[in-house]
């Protein structure tokens, strides 16, 4: 992974509005044209109105157009690599892929890299529904 992917993530971050948690986590998703979109966790003081870091990045690049993800980095303040919750895996597998590399980060750099797959398995499909 290039450097700013992280770089897109941890900057993100550090814009985290986590004053319940106190837990910032930032999230970044490349494109393979090159794009960047990152986003971070927003909480809200009625606690289930909040939502996650790849939750932010994954409206920030539907809002743009979308396109093929080609990594996805996460990163937390206090956790290294911090792994996306069970909604947002489900999220991220609605427009990434299974093989889509997903890295998780401390504050220094990628520690781990898994694929969304190796995350994710046996998520809900259903071909009824499209
Ligand atoms: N959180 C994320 O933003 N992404 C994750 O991958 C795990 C958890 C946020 C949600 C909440 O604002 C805080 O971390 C503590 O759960």
């Amino acid at each position: 992974m290039s450097h700013d992917l992280f770089e897109a993530a941890k900057s993100a971050m550090a814009k985290a509005h986590a004053p319940y948690s106190k837990f910032p986590v930032g999230a970044a998703i490349r494109c393979d044209d090159g794009r960047v979109f990152a986003g971070a966790n927003i909480e809200v003081i009625s606690f289930p109105e909040g939502w996650c870091a790849e939750t932010t990045a994954l409206g920030h690049y539907v809002m743009a157009g979308g396109g093929n993800i080609t990594e996805i980095a996460v990163i937390a303040e206090k956790k290294a690599k911090c792994t996306p919750c069970g909604g947002c895996r489900q999220r991220l597998a609605e427009f990434a892929s299974p093989d889509t590399p997903l890295h998780l980060c401390d504050d220094t750099g990628v520690v781990e890299t898994v694929r969304l797959k190796d995350i994710f398995p046996y998520g809900f499909e259903a071909e009824a529904l499209k």
